[in-house]
């Protein structure tokens, strides 16, 4: 089995530019140094803060060998626990989510507050002190209505990250938003041929007719040509929806892990509808036109976004074995929205619906293919691909700095800012 030695020498000597080896996308030995290096250690997205919007509401989210409860206090507060109970480590919650007063393990019944303190155990002795036996807290942050969490014991910067996303989704009422549909599938194919297959839309015109009627294919438009830049045809649109309170223009962190941009539809089209106009009347933005475009969020490596004028949607992504990933996506409506009334429901979602069920066949067929003998890396396209050039390159800096401690990355091929 392949160790964190190996996976080094084997970035260091990756071709930049290029596909990564075959064992990169299969093998246990990376996997588990991936949820080790990467899942273990970053922020990762876990739920819209609009799905537990009442005390008690609690949501369950498992990565790897974690499984977390995130719950809103009677304070309105979200915090995030390990779910496991304090007295022998039983699951506390059984279902995925739901909504109690309290939590109450169903093993033996010891009761802990929505904030976590142990509140009542059973005939546990004079010398018991329930003070230290709290629920084991996570990390947890709400970004501007979408939860954060992470599982390291020292969490990574988030200040930065932060700022910026309160910033660019001010105009995304997200707070006051709520989950009209959402869908889980699983793709048999490895985490990271997920996110390749989302940082190019080369694919998309030989796979994607639905979405092809409003997304536009063309890299310079969507942040993903080699250099990371936009089309100058798009300052037009970027200085309108600024001057409209709507931060718009090209933004990438340092290391490359997130990216804000707003980019215009094809044709003044509206949202991801296949007849390109809205798909909800009431709006959860406050933009004040229809034509805004998408604002392209992602942070790797667990979570990218379309926010749109009308709705907005929110991908999490979930490996659960080295060739199998769960990808789970939220259409978020305003919350006084009604169904049939400012949206239909079929409408909202068919495009995306679509193109992820597309999306699952081609990183299959990607994962069949790797897994052949015959495979050897392959060139990215320098003009489609820049995406997947900044995400190997984030990725493969990000496991060497992890693993070795170094401060700077010593791959050959840097963070692309
Ligand atoms: S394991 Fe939870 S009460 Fe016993
Ligand atoms: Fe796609």
């Amino acid at each position: 089995m392949l160790r964190e030695s190996d996976v080094v020498s084997m970035l260091l000597r990756r071709k930049p530019a290029y596909s990564l080896a075959q064992e990169f996308y299969g093998d246990p030995g990376i996997h588990q140094v991936d949820l080790e290096n990467i899942w273990y250690k970053e922020w990762l997205f876990a739920i819209p803060s609009c799905e537990i919007p009442k005390a008690g509401d609690y949501v369950v989210y498992e990565v790897g060998v974690y499984s977390v409860v995130i719950v809103r206090g009677t304070d309105g507060q979200i915090r995030a626990f390990h779910n496991a109970c304090r007295h022998r480590g039983s699951v506390l919650c059984k279902t995925k989510k739901g909504r109690n007063p309290k939590l109450v393990c169903p093993y033996h019944q010891w009761t802990y507050d929505l904030d976590g303190r142990l509140l009542w155990a059973r005939d546990m002795g004079p010398e018991f002190d329930p003070s230290r036996h709290g629920l084991k807290k996570v990390h947890c942050r709400n970004n501007s209505g979408m939860v954060y969490v992470c599982l390291a014991d020292e969490a990574p910067d988030f200040e930065a990250f932060a700022a910026e996303t309160a910033r660019y989704l001010a105009p995304h009422d997200l707070e006051n938003s709520k989950i009209a549909f959402e869908s889980t599938i699983v793709e048999n194919g490895n985490w990271k041929l997920v996110w390749e297959n989302n940082r190019e839309c080369y694919h998309c015109a030989g796979n994607h007719p639905d979405l092809c009627r409003t997304f536009p294919e063309d890299p310079r438009a969507i942040g993903n040509s080699g250099d990371g830049g936009l089309a100058s045809e798009l300052d037009k649109h970027v200085a309108r929806c600024e001057a409209a309170g709507a931060p718009s223009a090209y933004r990438i962190a340092p290391d490359g892990e997130w990216r804000f941009v707003r980019t215009p539809l094809l044709d003044g089209a509206e949202s991801y509808t296949l007849d390109t106009k809205v798909a909800v009347t009431k709006p959860n933005s406050s933009i004040p036109f229809r034509d805004a475009g998408a604002l392209l969020k992602f942070r790797y490596p667990g979570t990218w976004n379309h926010f749109l004028s009308d709705h907005s949607i929110l991908f999490r992504v979930t490996p659960i074995s080295p060739t199998e990933t769960e990808v789970c996506t939220k259409w978020l409506v305003h919350k006084d929205a009604v169904e049939g009334v400012d949206y239909d429901l079929n409408r909202l979602t068919e495009v995306w619906v679509h193109t992820n069920d597309e999306d699952r066949e081609v990183v299959e067929n990607n994962q069949k293919g790797i897994l052949t003998p015959a495979y050897e890396p392959g060139p990215y396209s320098e003009i489609h691909e820049g995406g997947l050039i900044q995400f190997s390159d984030w990725y493969s800096g990000h496991l060497i700095r992890t693993i070795t401690g170094a401060r700077t990355p010593a791959s050959t091929a840097m963070a692309a800012e």
